[in-house]
């Protein structure tokens, strides 16, 4: 379907749900004229409140806990898929985010637009039904191993444990693109140029979390070592693919380096040595 591309980023009554999340914080910046709203202001489980007025939907509200959504797949439903509809429910455009986690790690080259989705675990699962709950006036962006200076993200469980043990134990046998949440939302902007549709938008580069948690010491001129185990021993209860770098096939904009992404993340922070 054809959207208005005149400037779909000028928008008045724009409405960011889950602004509580970092993704929600980074989209909060960059589209100050938005109006940001907490689980307490809306909880997507619910039908929009009365009165809601908006031109366009940053949908960043879901269920995060990959690991929990196992436990709970259908209170994880209820977010994603029932709260991707109510969102969908205002009838105006809509930017929703997605997951690496719909793919099943299989394949050893990265995932595009057009490969078939194969979630592992509940919470992909959520998110795949999510995908198709947003409607035919939305962008998806799919992305991956979200990182920013606030909320629950692992950057800041690296530095937290970084500070507190000589030695971290960090699963080496997963591989993707961890993404600074201020390099997606400044892409948003972008996208909501693009047709409607689904769109890869993940960081340069891909690493496993190991080399990812070596990279936050670095960095951060924390003398931590990393002793590198596999997901198995790891033993989450979530099974996760063991690879889902994602590329875009499509006209997506390509975002900087993961590693890039760090440094912003940690100057945010104020702890670059
Ligand atoms: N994190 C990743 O690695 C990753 C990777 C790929 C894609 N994504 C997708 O990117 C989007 C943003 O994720 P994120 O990393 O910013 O997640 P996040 O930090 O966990 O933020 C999610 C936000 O949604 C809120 N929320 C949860 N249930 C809600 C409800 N019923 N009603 C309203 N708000 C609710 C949470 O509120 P509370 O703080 O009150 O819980 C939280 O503020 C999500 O769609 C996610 O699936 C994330």
């Amino acid at each position: 379907m054809e959207h208005d591309v005149s400037d779909p980023v000028r928008t008045r009554h724009g409405l960011i749900t889950g602004a509580g999340g970092q993704l929600g914080h980074a989209l909060a910046e960059v589209f100050p004229e938005a109006r940001p709203l907490t689980r307490v202001e809306w909880d997507v489980t619910f039908p929009p409140p009365e009165g809601l007025d908006a031109d366009l939907v940053l949908h960043a509200a879901a269920w995060t806990n990959v690991d929990g959504a196992e436990d709970d797949p259908q209170s994880a439903a209820a977010v994603n898929v029932g709260g991707t509809l109510h969102a969908a429910s205002l009838g105006v455009p809509l930017v929703t985010w997605s997951t690496d986690y719909v793919f099943d790690g299989a394949k050893r080259t990265p995932y595009v637009e057009s490969d078939a989705p194969s979630p592992l675990g509940a919470y992909g699962r959520t998110k795949l039904h999510a995908e198709a709950a947003a409607g035919d006036l939305a962008w998806i962006v799919r992305s991956s191993w979200l990182f920013g200076p606030t909320s629950h993200n692992f950057v800041r469980t690296m530095l937290r444990l970084g500070a507190e043990r000589e030695e971290v134990a960090v699963v080496d046998d997963q591989r993707g693109s961890p993404t600074y949440v201020g390099h997606l939302a400044e892409a948003t902007k972008e996208i909501m140029r693009l047709p409607y549709g689904v769109y890869h938008v993940a960081a340069g580069g891909e690493c496993t979390w190991a080399d990812f948690a070596e990279a936050i010491f670095e960095d951060a001129g924390l003398a931590t070592r990393v002793r590198r185990i596999t997901a198995a021993e790891f033993g989450a209860r979530a099974p996760r693919p063991a690879y889902s770098v994602l590329r875009s096939e499509k006209s997506a904009p390509e975002l900087p380096h993961w590693r890039e992404g760090l440094r912003a993340c940690l100057a945010r922070l104020d702890i670059l040595p």
